[in-house]
């Protein structure tokens, strides 16, 4: 089995195996059984070159990271990554800031990672990089004579071309791409967006098999992986937590109303404004909701460098204040808003306790809180999903209450919906929804992943790539 190399913006804390998003949980997994290095930037920026990468090992895992000069990460991160790929990749252009030097200086930290990474390479290594960031990296690697197999996967939406070309220099994304061996999205559509936007600008030469493709002179596998998630994990974790002294505590503080939840990142692509806004709807046009439900927002804030993060921080404290001031009693106030994070046990254990899930972003790549949201339910009595129809997870988890997140009458009706739904109804509901899960869990997704990528070293005709130069 060949050696993995993960690639990420963020790494695993090497003592803990945490590290924001879904994505370690899988990914050490698959490190832990086949060796391997997981590479990445290491949260510290500093001021010109950057010294070698500073290497930690754990058993058959090394973590390897990297600093970044500072006027380059700010660049790199909040300017390009976060200010142009993060909004355009989510349709929300409004958001969109461009200069050429964000995109410059994402080029220039991408050949960094490349330059630092490269001399740990082996020649039967396979290299997996992830997420928007790190687009050039297969580029840069490439040009430092790495042939071994190199695969991406991007973990939120691949915009269609119409709003890829806001981007200047967007065919450079697209032909960047194609220097992967193996393109992963979350869904369908993703793949369909990547392969029309490829056509569009003329790079596209062959459909080579139902996956395969040959553009810009290189042939490539683009398909979609839709992450999963650790079922059984997330299953012992909420049944552990629901009895632990602060879950119980939550439970008892609601004396008998029931519990809405909604956990995110505070990000305007969330669309927590208008889910705050239905919310308030609701108690409007459903009376008898008023002193029935408690909603909880959970929203630890990220990327306060990036400015729509700091407003977005203040639209949502002037809503939560107002729906308060307009509906609460002296012993309910409808919106309790958390600006801060939570272990996830305590997560998967307040989930446990909710009726109803509420995971409305205005765009998303896949969305794994309304996967966990189902897998943390007690089966006898399982909670309501609220579903955006403009999430990932729509495509798999169709036995949601579906609703479009712009529709803030809609949305209010589907909590109405939610909260009054027969336990009939809910359990046939998560059954099918968990049967989704277990199927397509988090192993299911790096196996069909590294699978398609040892795939490309069976096919590749020289037999055993290795690395030149
Ligand atoms: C979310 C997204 C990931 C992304 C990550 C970066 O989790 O779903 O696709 O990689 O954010 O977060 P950061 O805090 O590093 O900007």
């Amino acid at each position: 089995m060949s050696r993995l190399i993960a690639v990420s913006n963020r790494v695993a804390d090497p003592s803990t195996g945490k590290t924001a998003g879904g994505l370690a949980i899988g990914l050490l997994a698959a490190l832990r059984k086949q060796g391997g290095v997981w590479f990445g930037w290491g949260g510290k920026t500093c001021r010109g070159e950057p010294t070698d990468p500073t290497v930690t090992r754990r058993g058959k895992v090394s973590y390897a990271t990297v600093d970044i000069d500072e006027t380059e990460f700010e660049d790199y991160y909040n300017g390009y990554s976060n200010g142009c790929l993060w909004p355009l990749c989510h349709y929300m252009l409004n958001f969109f800031h461009y200069e050429r030097r964000f995109g410059q200086a994402y080029q220039r930290v991408n050949a960094l990672f490349a330059r630092k990474l490269r001399p740990m390479l082996q020649a039967d290594d396979v290299i997996w990089a992830h997420d928007y960031h790190l687009i050039p990296l297969a580029g840069e690697l490439r040009k430092a004579g790495v042939e071994n197999p190199i695969g991406f996967f991007l973990h939120v939406p691949f915009p269609n071309i119409d709003v890829l070309r806001t981007l200047p220099g967007h065919r450079r994304i697209l032909e960047m791409l194609t220097r992967y061996d193996v393109i992963g999205f979350q869904t369908s559509s993703d793949v369909r967006s990547f392969i029309e936007g490829l056509a569009r600008v003329g790079f596209l030469e062959a459909r080579l098999g139902y996956d395969r493709f040959r553009a810009c002179g290189r042939e490539f596998t683009a398909a979609a992986f839709p992450i999963g998630i650790d079922v059984p994990g997330v299953m012992q974790m909420a049944d552990r937590s629901v009895t632990s002294a602060t879950v119980k505590r939550v439970e008892d503080g609601l004396v008998g109303r029931e519990l809405v939840i909604g956990v995110d990142r505070l990000d305007y692509s969330k669309g927590l404004p208008e889910r705050f806004r239905a919310f308030g709807e609701l108690l409007t046009s459903y009376p008898d909701t008023r002193g029935r439900l408690v909603f909880m927002q959970i929203a630890p804030p990220t990327r306060s460098g990036v400015r729509a993060y700091q407003d977005i921080r203040e639209e949502l404290e002037q809503l939560a204040g107002n729906i308060n001031g307009r509906f609460a009693e002296p012993d309910w106030a409808p919106i309790r808003y958390l600006n801060r994070g939570f272990s996830r046990s305590m997560l998967m254990g307040m989930f446990r306790v909710a009726r109803i899930g509420l995971v409305t972003p205005l765009r998303d790549g896949m969305n794994l809180v309304a996967k966990e949201f189902i897998a943390a339910q007690d089966p006898d009595d399982p909670g309501a999903l609220i579903l955006s129809s403009l999430a990932g997870a729509a495509e798999e988890l169709d036995a949601a209450v579906i609703v479009n997140p712009y529709d803030t009458e809609g949305v209010a009706e589907a909590i109405q919906r939610a909260a009054n739904m027969p336990l009939g109804e809910r359990q046939e509901r998560y059954r099918t929804m968990m049967a989704q899960l277990q199927i397509n869990d988090i192993g299911a997704w790096t196996d069909r992943f590294l699978g398609a990528l040892e795939a490309v070293r069976a096919q590749s005709s020289s037999g055993t790539p290795t690395i030149t130069a």
